[in-house]
């Protein structure tokens, strides 16, 4: 199966808030970028739709971990944090956060492409990533408080904001935080 099938079938396993579901992954795929942002400016998968094949892997991950750690976990809570952890990278609708880089005046005279293929736009306000996918989630979609949870303390420990949390995690936060850790540094190095 490729990525877009893949894809497909992991939204097919929300069935509880299906409606609600398919109204949120309208806004998304149709109002934002995110069936063709990267997943970074320069790190893992920063290519074209590199943003939807990281939420797949993610998802595929935190499925595998689900089964063998947490059946008692929904599969759909993990399809909804895993496909849309990330969702803030998309920016807001029309206005990408990753836009296209361009060469330096030197890199230009050398005939020499920029160093690194996106960067950060400066025209939105600033969000961390995990808060403005909550953000732009929120008002399409009734989350539960665990959901929730998972996709703002999706880096874990990683990041300073997030010691809050520490001890107080929920199942679906590590399956989530796993699953997105396993994506970014095992698979996707395999899949540069
Ligand atoms: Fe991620």
């Amino acid at each position: 199966m490729d990525v877009r099938e893949k894809y497909e079938a992991f939204k097919a396993l929300v069935t509880e808030r299906k409606a609600e579901f398919e109204a949120l992954m309208d806004f998304v795929e149709n109002e934002t970028s995110y069936l063709t942002a990267p997943a970074s400016t320069r790190f893992h998968l920063s290519r074209e739709g590199g943003l939807l094949e990281h939420s797949v892997n993610v998802c595929e991950n935190m499925l595998k971990l689900r089964a063998a750690l947490a059946p008692e976990v929904t599969e759909e809570s993990c399809v909804i944090t895993a496909l849309l952890h990330d969702l803030g990278k998309a920016g807001m609708p029309g206005h990408p956060l990753y836009i296209p880089n361009q060469p330096t005046a030197k890199q230009k005279q050398y005939g020499y492409g920029p160093s690194v293929p996106y960067r950060t736009t400066e025209k939105l306000t600033y969000l961390s990533v995990p808060v403005r996918s909550l953000y732009l989630i929120s008002a399409h979609f009734p989350l539960t408080e665990e959901e929730a949870q998972a996709i703002v303390y999706h880096d874990g420990q990683y990041v300073e904001d997030n010691r809050s949390v520490a001890t107080k995690e929920c199942p679906l936060l590590f399956l989530l935080q796993y699953a997105d850790s396993w994506s970014c540094f095992v698979t996707e190095r395999k899949q540069r």
